[in-house]
Order: C-alpha cells, then structure tokens, then sequence
C-alpha cells in the first residue's frame, strides 16, 4: 500500500518527505483555506518538495468550470492531479480530463456503487471516505473492501483505490488489510503510527544495560 500525506501545510509535507516513503499528496479546499495561502503558492511549493501525485481539488461544481479549473491547475506542475467531486458533474469531468490526458482522483465517495462510476468515468484514484461514514455510525472501511473486491472483478479497470478521511493508525491497518492501493493519512496519524509504548520502553532498557556495562 501507498502512503499519501493528506494535508496541505507545507512543513509537514516536507517531514513526511523526510521519512523516505511518502508517496504523494492529497490537498482539499478545507485544508487548503487552513493553510492561509493561495492555492498556486501551497500546490507550487508541494510539488517542489515530492515527486509522486498532488491532488488539487477543484471548486466549481458545474463541469464547464471543473474543466477549466483543472485545465489550469494541471498547468503548474508535471505531478498535479486533479480531484473532481463524485457528482454528475464532476464525473463528466473527470472522463474529459482523463482523455486529455490529466490524473484525476475522484474524491467525496461514499459507496460502491459512486465508484464504479468513477472508474467507468477513467478515474486514476477513487477516494472513498472512511471517517466521515464512521462519524455517522455507518462502516466505512467496509465501503473500501467492497470497492476493492468489486474492481478487482474486472481487469479493465485501472482506477486505484485511495482510502480517504482516515481518522486513526487503526484505520491504516484496516486499509492495508482491505488491499487498498493507497492510504492518504493526516500528518499526525503517521506520527502516531510510530507509536508504542514497548518500542520506548525496550530502547530504554537495551540503553541503560549498555551504558552500565560501559
Ligand atoms: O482530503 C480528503 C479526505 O482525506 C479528507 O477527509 O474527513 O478528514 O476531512 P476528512
């Protein structure tokens, strides 16, 4: 499995970086209006920073704007792909933008059915939201297992399952578990995925039988 860092604050881009295995980046226009900056400064410098995939989301909701947006977006950098929202709309755009030869990952999904669309629509990542369906009480990995069995039914389809909304390291594992090709984790998830109290404790205690012996 992949690990995107879905975030759009430049210095946790740049520490995830560091750890050697990040994958990619995926920006939305939440975490872009936290960020402070124009969207141009934060997907520039993001794309300085990694080589694999940028998503940028769009913000228009009418296909003709989808279009030109993501045209322009595409522009900046060799590594912008473009996130439409799972609507008619935006599945429109996305077949357009696929056939002009642009990334699109199709992002605001919440069943199987959305994407199967997206992936008949030649979506490069389908981004079903796990969080947010577990914050409404429904089982939202589950929604990315079935997503997975269902692709993986047809070998026409190429479109890349990216777990999205991904509220804790459990539901990395869960992801991982479920096949998912990519995980887009918030920059403190990863942190807490290196977490363990015996980690800690076992290099505490491997230290000091070092240090007494010196
Ligand atoms: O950026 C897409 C998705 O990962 C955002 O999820 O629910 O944390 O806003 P959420």
């Amino acid at each position: 499995m992949e690990f995107f860092v879905d975030t759009a604050d430049v210095d946790e881009v740049r520490r995830a970086e560091d750890y050697g295995f990040l994958d990619g980046v995926t920006t939305n226009p939440s975490l872009v209006a936290d960020s402070g900056r124009e969207l141009e400064d934060v997907v520039l410098d993001i794309c300085e920073m990694v080589e694999g995939p940028v998503s940028v989301e769009v913000t228009a909701t009418e296909t003709e704007g989808m279009l030109e947006e993501g045209r322009r977006y595409a522009e900046w950098a060799d590594n912008v792909i473009i996130k439409v929202p799972l609507t008619p709309d935006g599945v429109r755009a996305c077949n357009r933008l696929t056939d002009d030869g642009i990334g699109v990952n199709v992002t605001l999904c919440f069943s199987p059915n959305q994407a199967l669309l997206a992936a008949r629509a030649g979506a490069t990542y389908i981004s079903p939201f796990v969080g947010r369906l577990d914050d409404i009480g429904h089982p939202g990995m589950e929604s990315v297992e079935t997503i997975v069995d269902i692709y993986d039914n047809y070998d026409h389809i190429e479109t890349e399952v990216l777990a999205a909304s991904i509220r804790h390291p459990r539901h990395v594992t869960k992801a991982a578990l479920a096949d998912a090709d990519v995980a887009t984790v918030p920059f403190d998830v990863i942190e807490q995925m290196f977490q363990h109290p015996k980690t800690d404790l076992g290099l505490e205690s491997f230290l000091d039988d070092w240090n007494d012996a010196q």
